[in-house]
């Protein structure tokens, strides 16, 4: 008999969603997919102001079907210069729902980020104090730290103090990728939780190296080996509410990863749920999927749970091998390859 799965719609709670016209043709997959998407501001021109945050929201918005019932959630991009006062402006506006930290250098456009994450402490005291939550790109970007490394010596050096000096700030510790995370998220109290990507479930460090390099499999942080991705499938196989879904989507042009310095970034939009449930499905879990992607994220940022649901269906297909942007290609996660889940119905 062919099985069958009803959920609660889900949310992605960690997406790039780009701008013009690139952002035009991944829209769309995000929102057949999920009910709600927070959308990362690293643009270009990052997103530092409520107003362009608001303008942002708007653009989405344009880019979406008529009748199309999909909502952006958005963020702030913190940099060394973001003031309290426009801080203070956030609660206002419900649609912003966390500022985004990310270490100057980390990965794309990240220039205008942090330099020194201790001399923002300033607006973590009023984040805490407004109930906003921070959104960590956790890793170190010291050179002289090996790049496997760097999430488990940001936590080490950083967060653990962090957490310690506001300990009723929300913290998400986006897209975790080692045993390091998973332990000090459920070692931590429920102010602190973690999105995690369909990649750092389903592939670990040799994919990146499998017959050649493989520029599709980098995005950062960087995949690691085997034994932290077992540790982030015990996580979500605990079913513990402080993990939730997060794709990290994040489409760039064939051309930019095919390329002499390769950008970072899996774009999984297309396709995300139905490989999380395949992920669920191997692990004997899938009566767990459904708090993962529809309800844990939204309950830790204090949203309603979505009231329609999608189907799924046991059923073998292949993710496509390109998916074309005007005259150029983005290759997904998995294109090519045949997964077992397929999405039928959805909002
Ligand atoms: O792989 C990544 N790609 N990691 C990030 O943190 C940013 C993202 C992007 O924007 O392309
Ligand atoms: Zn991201």
């Amino acid at each position: 008999m062919t099985k069958t799965l009803t959920i609660t719609s889900p949310d992605d709670f960690h997406v790039h969603l780009r701008d013009d016209a690139l952002m035009a043709s991944v829209v769309p997959y995000t929102a057949k997919q999920f009910k709600r998407a927070l959308v990362m501001p690293n643009l270009k021109v990052p997103i530092t102001t409520v107003d362009q945050a608001i303008q942002y929201e708007s653009r989405i918005k344009k880019s979406l079907k008529s009748d199309s019932r999909f909502q952006p959630l958005m963020t702030l991009y913190l940099t060394d210069k973001t003031s309290l006062d426009e801080i203070k402006k956030i609660p206002e506006h419900k649609q912003i729902v966390g500022i985004k930290y990310y270490p100057a250098g980390a990965t794309t456009n990240s220039d205008s980020g942090v330099k020194n994450i201790d001399d923002r402490y300033d607006v973590f005291e009023l984040m805490e104090k407004l109930d906003v939550p921070l959104l960590l790109h956790g890793e170190v970007v010291d050179p002289a730290i090996d790049i496997f490394d760097r999430e488990k010596v940001f936590i080490d050096q950083h967060l653990l103090k962090l957490h310690k000096t506001f300990p009723n700030l929300r913290i998400v510790l986006e897209h975790i990728t080692t045993k390091d995370a998973a332990d000090f998220i459920l070692s931590s109290s429920k102010k602190v939780a973690a999105t995690i990507t369909p990649q750092h479930l389903l592939l670990n460090r040799n994919h990146m190296f499998l017959g050649g390099i493989n520029p599709h499999h980098y995005c950062l942080p960087v995949l690691k080996r085997e034994t932290h991705r077992q540790a982030l499938l015990n996580a979500v196989s605990s079913g513990s509410t402080k993990f939730f879904l997060g794709t990290d989507s994040a489409p760039h042009l064939k051309s930019t990863k095919e390329n002499a310095c390769g950008c970072a970034g899996i774009f999984s939009a297309a396709s995300a749920i139905e490989l999380y449930a395949a992920v669920f499905d191997e692990l004997n879990e899938l009566d767990k999927l459904e708090g993962f992607a529809s309800f844990y994220g939204a309950d830790f940022y204090g949203l309603e749970r979505n009231k329609s649901s999608i189907n799924l269906i046991k059923e073998d297909w292949v993710i496509p091998e390109k998916i074309t942007v005007g005259d150029e290609v983005i290759i997904p996660l998995y294109a090519g390859r045949k997964i077992s889940w397929r999405l039928t119905q959805s909002n």
